[in-house]
């Protein structure tokens, strides 16, 4: 078996993401202890930087669960949909079909409403299955990362609202690279993770839960262990992980916080992120027969789909393009398998996505775009 090749690659895909020199040069501080007092030293500021971040106001309580995404989104299914309960769970791509996949597994009564790759969530549609369903809880996707559709989150937490349903919100591709405003949204919980927008490695899922989350988690039963939201409160309110966890990716994350909510700023940021899809913008406009994939006005600030002209393969896309870049130190994303796959059936043109999240800086993507341009031209 040959072994890897070291070499060094900015990864322009979609999570995991480029890590800053000094972020990868905190993975050499001091281990500690999960009991001790340096535990609160790292993890309280922490905690405190992630409620910035989210503007998450005096509703929620972070809770970092050992694992990542997934497990934040388990957590919030095994403790909010009680046994009798029935939830929607509502997805605009591959990445939207995972809460199902989460709930189906743990033996929820759970349905799947899906819209077409590319589109956002249709309001009137979602309505009229609220209206149908009666669900008790319903999950959606906030950031779909397999097209770059970016759903308003606020307007279907309302709509889930007035069917009387608890909202969860997947938010793993999009947080920390855009306002979320936590506090207004309407989410019940809303999760996370470490290794994209926050420019973290793998390691933690992220949960925000929701005073009411908390208070109806206590009247559900059978909440397993890890994934039980009440247990994990407990630890968190002593800023603690409930078991041991990863001091290495601890401690780069205190640093990374502390850099972005009291260097960088968290509305630039914010902004760098809005620049940065602009940027792929102009640069599709001015490519003769690429588009943008997602509509107007729900386009993602921390990724972005590109549509290619008719005929190019997902082959070429793979092989040549992404081969190409690889070669130059960039990491390509040539597009979600499933995405292509159901598009080349469906007599679709193929989509590849460009990760513009975390750390990229708008001259590195510029860079980028350049050289993806280039080999773009060769096919
Ligand atoms: C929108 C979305 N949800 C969920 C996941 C799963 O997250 P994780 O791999 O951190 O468990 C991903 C991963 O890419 C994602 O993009």
């Amino acid at each position: 078996m040959s072994k890897p090749n070291f070499a060094p690659l900015k990864l322009f895909i979609t999570g995991p993401t480029y890590i800053r020199d000094d972020v990868k040069e905190a993975a050499l501080l001091p281990e500690f202890g999960h009991r001790d007092a340096e535990n609160e030293l790292r993890f309280g500021p922490i905690r405190e930087h992630l409620h910035t971040l989210a503007g998450a106001g005096d509703k929620y309580e972070s809770v970092l669960f050992l694992g990542s995404g997934s497990t934040a989104m388990e957590g919030s299914i095994r403790s909010l949909v009680a046994e009798d309960e029935t939830l929607l769970n509502v997805s605009v791509g591959a990445f939207g079909d995972q809460y199902y996949n989460i709930a189906i597994a743990n033996g929820k009564k759970t349905e799947n409403l899906k819209f077409d790759y590319g589109q956002a969530i249709d309001l009137d549609v979602l309505e009229r299955k609220l209206v149908d369903l009666k669900p008790d809880v319903v999950s959606f996707t906030h950031n779909e990362t397999s097209t770059g559709v970016t759903n308003d989150m606020k307007a279907v937490c309302a709509l889930i609202r007035r069917h009387g349903a608890m909202p969860l919100v997947d938010g793993v591709s999009i947080f920390g690279g855009a306002d979320l405003d936590l506090a207004n949204s309407g989410a019940a919980m809303y999760v996370t993770a470490t290794q994209k927008s926050l420019a973290l490695p793998a390691g933690f899922g992220i949960g925000f839960v929701s005073r009411e989350a908390e208070e109806k988690a206590g009247k559900v039963t059978n909440k397993g262990f890890s994934s039980d939201i009440i247990r994990q409160l407990e630890r968190a309110r002593k800023n603690q992980t409930l078991t041991t966890p990863n001091c290495t990716l601890a401690n780069q994350m205190y640093v990374q916080l502390d850099r972005i909510v009291n260097e960088e700023g968290i509305q630039n940021r914010f902004d760098r992120h809005i620049e940065m899809r602009t940027m792929v913008e102009k640069w599709v406009a001015g490519l003769d027969g690429f588009e943008m994939f997602a509509p107007k006005g729900f386009r993602s600030p921390t990724m972005s789909t590109v549509v290619c002209p008719e005929g190019v393969t997902l082959t070429q896309l793979k092989v040549g393009v992404k081969e190409a870049l690889r070669a130059k130190g960039y990491l390509m994303d040539p597009g979600y398998v499933k995405l292509n796959l159901a598009m080349e059936k469906a007599g679709r043109r193929q989509v590849f996505r460009i990760g513009h999240m975390g750390d990229i800086m708008p001259d590195m993507l510029s860079e980028y775009l350049v050289q993806l341009e280039n080999e773009l031209k060769k096919i």
